[in-house]
């Protein structure tokens, strides 16, 4: 009898019947609550019925209509809506199917647009698992171990991980933005540096958001010496974090951004953004692929945009991640045994750290399990697997947060007592 891979590991025992909105249902009828939302995928709830019916109906229509060989309707629907929330000047979209591809995509322009060798990444980033892709990750030795030799020209300096530094934020910058221009000195000359990858919030990396300086001082030195910034906002894109992109909260001008998860609810879709003038300079050919841009995909898409337009999604992030902050945080203040409680918007973390201040990954474990068997569904992240992470769907209510808190707060206690 076949089997799954003993490979893929499961955070929960749970096998799902169904879903919906922000509730998951396992084959017996059992409900959790499910915050996390397939990794942050699902932003619209699971099965919203304006989601449900576009894909319905495009699927009696056109399933694969493949995109280098025909041009279909769904595909040019969803490029120009995009267009409507893009930020200024990206005006270019290539989609492929999954985020690892689309920062493949990315790479594969920086360096043909460049003809520069080296990316530079930032420590704790998570850029997907494909081989480039895991190359540009270091958010934990589990996604590039035993594979080598990865691919080369990538170069890592350090993100602003206060925590993990034990300092304030902005010693954390000024060190990261240091650390930068010594790399630049010693490894990577900028006239050899093609582009900056990094993410708004680490997701994979522990739930860290950047600062308006650090990114500032990326921006500076992206225009002194013409190198792209590339703002991966797969996890953190389409309304995550209270505002519409991640990066709106640190005013900061991308030249690439890249796309997926919340995009289409749950439907395979990725891709990257650019100016025209850019996505020119790279090599006729360098984009394509079998599925990207599938038809029922991109009619999800649009479903997906307009749903988080006229529900308000992006205002209901901020508010309930607002109250999902505010309600671990004071979990989190009556044990020392959660060191930091940090995010934006419904991306939460809560840091685990021993007594004498070490990563605490089995007491981070024991409470996302404990979690789960009390019916609310949470992930780990974080290099040490010591963070656990809240990610509901941008649907989700304030009762729902409410209970989710509830419960937290009850493992909390018992797994720390
Ligand atoms: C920020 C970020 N980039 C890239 C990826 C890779 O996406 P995928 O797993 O679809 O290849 C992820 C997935 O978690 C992500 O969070």
């Amino acid at each position: 009898m076949a089997q799954l891979s003993p490979l893929l590991k499961q955070a929960t025992p749970v096998v799902v019947d169904h879903g919906e909105g922000t509730y998951l249902f396992d084959s017996n009828g059992r409900r959790f609550l499910d915050f996390t939302a397939g990794i942050g995928v699902t932003s619209t709830g699971h099965c919203h019925p304006r989601v449900v019916a576009a894909a319905r109906e495009q699927i009696g229509k056109l399933i694969h209509g493949q995109y280098t060989t025909v041009m279909h309707q769904p595909l040019l629907r969803l490029t120009e809506r995009l267009g409507d929330v893009l930020p200024p000047g990206l005006d270019s979209l290539f989609f492929s199917n999954s985020g690892s591809e689309a920062a493949e995509a990315a790479l594969r322009l920086a360096r043909q647009s460049s003809g520069r060798p080296n990316i530079i990444v930032f420590q704790g980033g998570f850029h997907g698992r494909t081989v480039a892709a895991a190359s540009m990750t270091t958010s934990g030795t589990r996604f590039s171990a035993g594979f080598s030799p990865l691919m080369g020209g990538v170069h890592v300096a350090p993100f602003p991980y206060a925590y993990h530094y034990g300092w304030d934020e902005p010693t954390a910058t000024k060190f990261a933005l240091r650390e930068l221009d010594y790399l630049f000195a010693t490894v990577s000359a900028p006239n050899e540096t093609a582009a900056f990858f990094v993410e708004p919030v680490l997701g994979e990396g522990g739930y860290v958001p950047a600062n308006t300086e650090f990114l500032a001082g990326l921006r500076e030195r992206a225009d002194e010496h013409g190198i792209l910034l590339v703002l991966d906002e797969i996890q953190t894109g389409f309304g995550r974090t209270g505002k519409f992109w991640g990066h709106d909260h640190f005013a900061v001008r991308p030249d690439v951004v890249l796309i997926a998860k919340g995009l289409a609810s749950g439907f395979p879709l990725s891709g990257i953004a650019a100016s025209r003038e850019l996505m020119a300079k790279a090599w006729p050919g360098s984009q394509g692929g079998t599925y990207g841009g599938n038809a029922v995909s991109c009619a999800a898409a649009v479903a997906t945009l307009d749903v988080i337009q006229e529900e308000g999604l992006v205002a209901n992030a901020a508010e309930r991640g607002e109250q999902l902050l505010n309600g671990a945080r004071l979990v989190g203040d009556k044990t020392p045994a959660i060191g930091d409680v940090r995010g934006l918007g419904l991306l939460v973390g809560s840091e685990f750290t021993t007594a004498d201040g070490k990563p605490d990954t089995a007491t981070a474990q024991a409470a996302q399990a404990a979690a789960a068997e009390r019916g609310l569904l949470l992930l780990t992240c974080g290099a040490f697997m010591n963070v656990v992470r809240m990610i509901p769907p941008l649907v989700v209510t304030a009762e729902q947060v409410d209970e989710a808190l509830a419960i937290w707060s009850d493992v909390v206690a018992s797994v720390t007592k």
